[in-house]
């Protein structure tokens, strides 16, 4: 499923200087618009009867057209050909990426652990390279989410994504991406997230030599910012720090495949011109890059931690206010100051279940090193599953004197969904499975006198 170019620094050369100095139009849900061409954006109407320059007019609708505005989401595209103009779309193998239903494998209520995805075959593009470990819901009904790694090591050359099951939420964990999507170009290097949303397409080129990281597919509605409640109109994540791209666009003819993720499976169509061909566009149904180290990190100054809810950075609402299809949450640098307080997360049963991955460094509730919670693994903590910190960490920490103490060695995420994550068969049997995951909490002794 490569693209077939070779993956040498040629590729590489390319995309890091059309990476480079990217321009972006800032800010978290605003009515963008963007033109790469001055006078390509019609003024006062969305589809006049001849669109400027000869290009088409086209929306793309990421809620029902009659959701409240305060939700909804749509753009309006000026492409050099309609998406309509395509042959019909064919079944094709999906590698090892899998779709809801999750019925594979019983979900499993212990505690899992992962290492990093092994080294992928020479060729592998970023769509070859997606590996999916579980997920829950279905995206016919659009709700749950699906959990994916992608491991790397070649372009996608003439053939582009995209998901009609649900919104791509990319974590870079190795190695720098360039995103060429039909509304323009954005890099994302580990840090960074980028938000891919629903059918909008899209080609991934490595800026490095071997790229890896996460991939939360969410079904359900568009992940937003969370409600700030009594923190104020500031603060976690702030909107002017997600950017989304400025219009450019490729004028190609020739062979151009389409993959389509829909209902849990990969179609493919070959488009006869590069479908990546929006001249100008607005509205907010957009990618974003956004740094992570951007957050602004709240929590205690005076005793106990809040819940790990105050790390959200986006979130899939439900029906139900307050609970989350998805969350993505982020374990950022910040002070740990609480007195009286055991600092690291508690030990909890959550009815949510939680996938866990580490971007760089260490977690402060886990032993670093191999064998334990490394950049690149992941553990899935299911729904109320026990854990918490590991016997080492617990012994340190309850011993540990409450001086202020900057946790700064790491930078871990996490996908909190409403539902269990049933894993795939290729997860549960995956060599990189780590064994014995259970023993990080034996030996936590008996205090009680
Ligand atoms: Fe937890």
């Amino acid at each position: 499923m490569s693209g077939g170019t070779d993956s040498g620094g040629t590729d590489i050369e390319r995309a890091r200087k059309t990476a480079e100095g990217l321009a972006h139009s800032p800010g978290f849900g605003n009515e963008h618009s963007s033109e790469a061409v001055a006078g390509a954006l019609p003024v006062g109407r969305n589809s006049p009867q001849r669109a400027p320059l000869g290009l088409y007019a086209e929306q793309l609708s990421g809620t029902a057209f009659t959701e409240p505005r305060a939700h909804n989401r749509r753009s309006w595209l000026y492409r050099i050909r309609p998406s309509a103009a395509h042959p019909p779309f064919v079944r094709v193998a999906g590698g090892a990426l899998r779709g809801a239903p999750f019925t594979e494998c019983a979900p499993d209520p212990n505690r899992l652990r992962w290492d990093p995805l092994p080294e992928p075959a020479p060729g592998t593009d970023f769509l070859a390279g997606l590996w999916t470990l579980g997920g829950n819901g279905d995206p016919a009904r659009r709700e749950g989410m699906a959990i994916h790694l992608y491991a790397a090591n070649a372009p996608m050359t003439d053939r582009v994504f995209s998901d009609s099951d649900g919104e791509l939420l990319i974590v870079p964990e190795r190695g720098g991406l360039l995103l060429c999507t039909e509304f323009g170009r954005l890099r994302a290097e580990p840090g960074h997230v980028a938000l891919v949303p629903r059918g909008v397409r899209f080609r991934v080129e490595p800026l490095d030599p071997e790229v890896r990281g996460y991939v939360c597919e969410n079904h359900g509605r568009p992940f937003t910012l969370p409600d700030l409640g009594p923190i104020g109109a500031n603060g976690l994540a702030n909107p002017r720090d997600f950017l989304a791209p400025v219009a450019a666009y490729e004028d190609v003819e020739g062979p151009v495949e389409v993959v389509n993720k829909f209902c849990g499976e990969l179609w493919s169509a070959t488009y006869d011109h590069s479908p990546l061909d929006v001249v100008a566009w607005h509205g907010n149904h957009v990618p974003y890059v956004y740094d992570l180290r951007r957050f602004n990190v709240l929590g205690t100054i005076s005793y106990d931690h809040p819940d790990p809810s105050i790390f959200t950075v986006l979130t899939s609402p439900s029906d139900t206010p307050g609970l989350a299809n998805v969350d993505f949450v982020v374990f950022a640098p910040r002070w740990l100051v609480g007195e009286d307080t055991f600092r690291p997360p508690y030990f909890h049963r959550n009815v949510m279940s939680e996938y866990m991955g580490l971007i760089e460094g260490a977690y402060d509730a886990k032993r670093a090193g191999a064998g334990g919670f490394v950049p690149g693994g992941g553990s899935l903590h299911n729904m109320m599953s026990a854990h918490g910190p590991d016997r080492e960490t617990f012994e340190r920490a309850s011993a540990a004197e409450l001086a202020p103490h900057k946790v700064d060695d790491g930078l871990a995420f996490m996908f909190e969904t409403r539902w269990p994550v049933a894993a795939t068969r290729q997860a549960l049997e995956a060599d990189h499975l780590q064994q014995g995951y259970d023993d990080v909490w034996r030996g936590l002794e008996r205090h009680f006198r």
